[in-house]
């Protein structure tokens, strides 16, 4: 029966094994299947999806006969979206950038004199616009710039190496499945992330698990609009929309609730509106520390 159906016999295997042990988040079924390099994944069970308990015996055979595994992290990207959107938004966000300097100055001065040999995460990293925040003249961070979409991996490492940041790398990978160990930063960036990670609940964990004790989160978000207000109803007609035409960005996340409930010791956060970004406008600020 193994050589008729290995997928199913695999697929099997790793159901079995899911009953037996709690996957820790962040743990992926999909890797741990062992599909032969090259062979197409067939497993559709997955633990990106966290929320879901852990499919039966019977499920876990169908599945992995029927279909690919479609989350987040296992699914195949389109390089073309993600070059011409990496391209857009890197030439579009500069006004935005000019409006939210003072703020990312104040949020971001521990990082600016972080030690040398600190080590700084930041989650979607995009093109690169908060690097200039943790690079000075007397001292520079390691910083390891996280993204999915590596169309914006030559934007991040030339506005990297304009500044002098000779410590930058840009890693491929998703904030739901980090690909670092426990503890490995002192500090990690997100900032218009949350909106568009798939699993903000699995990130956040993934958050706290990569920064070390006392480890920090430093975010800037854009979220949903006050209960019962015209904001937050035209936010949800609008929503998905928007996440068609920008990478998945949802306009009704709730990030600072999402934040609060993801088990940080302490939350210091404040909420504020840009002016002029209409459906964009409500944001929140702040650092999360574990
Ligand atoms: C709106 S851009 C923000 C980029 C940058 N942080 C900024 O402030 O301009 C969102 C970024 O998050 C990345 N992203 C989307 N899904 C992600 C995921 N699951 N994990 C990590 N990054 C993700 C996108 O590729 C994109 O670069």
């Amino acid at each position: 029966m193994a050589g008729l159906f290995p997928d199913a016999m695999t697929t099997m295997r790793a159901a079995d094994s899911l009953s037996a042990t709690r996957l820790r988040p962040g743990t992926s079924l999909c890797s741990r299947v062992g599909t032969p390099k090259g062979r197409r994944q067939r497993v559709i069970l997955c633990c990106h999806n966290h929320a879901n308990p852990p499919p039966s015996r019977r499920d876990t055979l169908l599945a992995g006969v029927l279909a690919p595994c479609s989350c987040a992290v296992c699914r195949p990207r389109s390089r073309w979206y993600d070059d011409i959107f990496a391209s857009l938004y890197s030439h579009s966000m500069d006004s935005y950038e000019e409006t939210l300097a003072p703020r990312k100055q104040k949020l971001f001065a521990n990082l600016q004199g972080a030690k040398d040999g600190a080590t700084v995460l930041e989650v979607g990293v995009g093109p690169g616009p908060n690097l200039k925040y943790y690079s000075s003249k007397d001292h520079k961070a390691k910083v390891t710039g996280l993204d999915p979409n590596n169309g914006m991996g030559p934007y991040a490492r030339a506005t990297a190496e304009s500044l002098g940041l000779s410590d930058f790398q840009f890693v491929d990978g998703y904030a739901e499945e980090m690909p670092f160990e426990d503890g490995a930063f002192d500090a990690a960036v997100g900032t218009l992330v949350m909106c568009s990670v798939e699993d903000p609940e699995a990130a956040l964990s993934e958050v706290r698990r990569v920064l070390r004790p006392g480890g920090r989160y430093y975010f800037l978000e854009h979220v949903v609009g006050p209960p019962g207000s015209l904001l937050r109803a035209g936010q949800y007609v609008l929503s998905p929309l928007q996440q068609a035409l920008a990478d998945g960005c949802h306009l009704t996340r709730d990030t600072l609730a999402s934040i609060r409930a993801a088990g940080f010791k302490d939350v210091d956060a404040e909420r504020f509106d840009v002016e002029g970004l209409s459906l964009l406008a409500p944001h929140i600020a702040g650092v999360a520390t574990v």
